[in-house]
């Protein structure tokens, strides 16, 4: 029975540690409230309870026997033992039933380092097998998309056939045979093409469903992980950036049940070469007398970029991938000048999840959009008007997508081009007076604002390339050159000097964003301003 100041509350004991937790919380649950992990396998927040596997198994004082943890909900004064002989015992038999049949494929499995199997063997199980016989053997399958299914490995727990149908509604997977010749089957005439089925590779928990996009690319330990934000589209979901060698090779979802739960679409996990390639500006340009971009120092062509655009009207041609920190910064100049902002964006099809409210691909295919429409950019649809006399500042946008004749006609038409940038243009190379190399948004650290209005940091994953700095240091560094800004030496000092000049930020700290992200003043107008998207 709940009453109106929350769900009723229930105590118990796991561990010998006190835990506080609603009325309906499974063990399992309650024991990670107190720091304590129960192993599971067939267990995943995001999916519905199965209680198939059995590792989850708990010694309940005055139960007859071990109860599942996942699939047991508390009772006021419960005592539970996760790591007593008769627990532990009882998981190390279930362990053992599970390896009787999985190969010893450790050393060139794509998961070790981070499999559960692994782990929890080293931690409760047997130290040898008392199996003399053949094992089950069964060959790999394509099933489709980025998926690659080793049945030898499998253990099933049916955390891929329960995400493809309830949480995908795409009942593609089923468990085929029973017994010992068990496997995954795929339903006849249908694969793992949906937007959403690499999920699978995340949540199976040994290495039975691998990415074939990262097979044998890197073991788990030679891996570097920031967290980040994917910029495939303007949901925002919470990403891990994986690089090896300073080069990006893996992206996998981080948990926000404000935006993601665990989950990403594929769209969002394999648009992901484009960050680490090669045709990177690596030092700045500024255009000499005698027509051609020389290379100088970054003070001189900070200087020459600042004289460039003193006295004149600058418009902003910024990228709906830019920080909000560089969209502020560059917003500044153009406001004090009188000119206007603008951003280009592609749009795609849109793809929901629909078992999680409010996820999906979404059509503006750009993280940062709203942030655009927040600091004052608009959307360029046509061609701009640009005087003779006027400035353009270019802010990484790369010209590469559905740069019209018009536009790149416009641009060369202005009197002064300055760019800020991760690549050059070579339809305005010829035309620009100063360009400045920029990092990308693994190699710098800002924030995003997704189209429900949420503020959510990204971090540096990996270095950026030759002399290129971070946009938001760039860029203050000219409207400091441009006497807009006192010094701004952080990125977190740009984020609290854009909540304090513009009113959807109010209240925001870049100290208190963490990171899951806050939510800007005026998001319930945003949420229902972009409800036409997708529900
Ligand atoms: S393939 Fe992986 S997720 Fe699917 S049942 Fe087997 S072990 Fe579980
Ligand atoms: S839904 Fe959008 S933000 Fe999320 S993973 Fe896909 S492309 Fe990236
Ligand atoms: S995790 Fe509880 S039975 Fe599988």
């Amino acid at each position: 029975m709940s009453d109106n100041t929350g769900p009723k509350m229930v105590t118990l004991t796991i561990e010998g540690r006190t835990a506080v937790v609603p009325e309906g919380t499974s063990i399992i649950e309650a024991a990670k409230t107190v720091g304590v992990l129960i192993p599971h396998y067939c267990y995943h927040p995001g999916l519905p309870v199965a209680g198939v596997c059995r590792m989850c198994l708990v010694d309940v004082e005055k139960f007859p026997k071990l109860a599942p943890a996942c699939a047991t909900t508390v009772m006021e004064g419960q005592v539970v033992h996760v790591h007593n002989e008769k627990a532990r015992t009882a998981r190390t038999g279930v362990l053992e039933f599970l390896l009787i049949n999985h190969p010893l494929d450790c050393p060139v499995c794509d998961q070790a380092g981070e499999c559960e199997l692994q782990d929890y063997t080293f931690q409760e199980g047997r130290a040898e097998s008392r199996y003399e016989e053949p094992k089950r053997f069964n060959p790999v399958e394509d099933f489709g998309g980025d998926v690659m299914y080793v049945p030898n490995r499998c253990i099933l727990c049916t955390r891929c056939v329960r995400f493809m149908t309830e949480v995908a509604d795409d009942p593609v997977l089923n468990v085929s045979e029973r017994g010992d010749r068990a496997f995954i089957g795929k339903a006849p005439g249908h694969d793992l093409t949906n937007e959403w089925a690499g999920n699978v590779v995340d949540l199976c928990p040994v290495g039975a469903l691998l990415s074939k996009d990262f097979l044998n690319k890197a073991r788990a330990w030679e891996l570097d992980r920031s967290a980040s934000i994917c910029t495939g589209c303007s949901q925002g979901c919470n990403i891990t950036v994986e690089t090896r060698d300073n080069t990006v090779v893996r992206l996998k979802p981080r948990s926000n049940d404000d935006v993601n739960l665990y989950f990403m679409c594929e769209t969002g996990r394999l648009d992901y070469r484009w960050i680490n390639r090669r045709d990177r500006l690596d030092q700045p340009q500024v255009r000499s007398p005698d027509g051609a971009l020389r290379v100088m120092d970054w003070e001189v062509a900070l200087d020459a970029a600042a004289d460039a655009l003193r006295g004149r009207r600058v418009h902003v041609l910024a990228s709906p991938n830019a920080s909000n920190e560089a969209l502020f910064l560059a917003e500044r100049v153009r406001e004090a000048s009188g000119g206007q902002g603008w951003y280009r964006v592609s749009y795609g099809h849109e793809a929901p999840l629909p078992g999680v409210p409010d996820l999906s691909l979404r059509a503006e295919r750009a993280a940062n959009g709203t942030g655009a429409r927040l600091l004052g950019y608009h959307e360029l649809t046509g061609a701009p008007t640009i005087g003779a006399d006027d400035a353009v500042l270019i802010v990484d946008d790369t010209l590469e997508q559905h740069a019209t004749d018009a536009l790149l006609q416009a641009l060369r038409a202005a009197a002064v081009l300055v760019h800020a940038g991760t690549t050059l243009p070579t339809a305005i190379a010829d035309r620009v007076h100063v360009t400045l190399p920029l990092a990308n948004h693994t190699e710098e650290e800002g924030t995003f604002t997704n189209l429900r209005g949420r503020v959510q940091r990204f971090l540096q994953s990996r270095t950026a390339p030759g002399l290129a700095r971070p946009s938001w240091y760039v860029l203050a560094d000219l409207t400091e050159r441009l006497g807009l800004t006192a010094s701004l030496a952080q990125p977190a000092q740009v984020f609290d000097a854009l909540a304090a000049a513009h009113a959807p930020f109010a209240g925001l700290r870049h100290a208190t964003l963490g990171l899951r992200g806050r939510l800007v003043a005026n998001a319930a107008e945003f949420a229902e301003a972009n409800a036409g998207a997708t529900t």
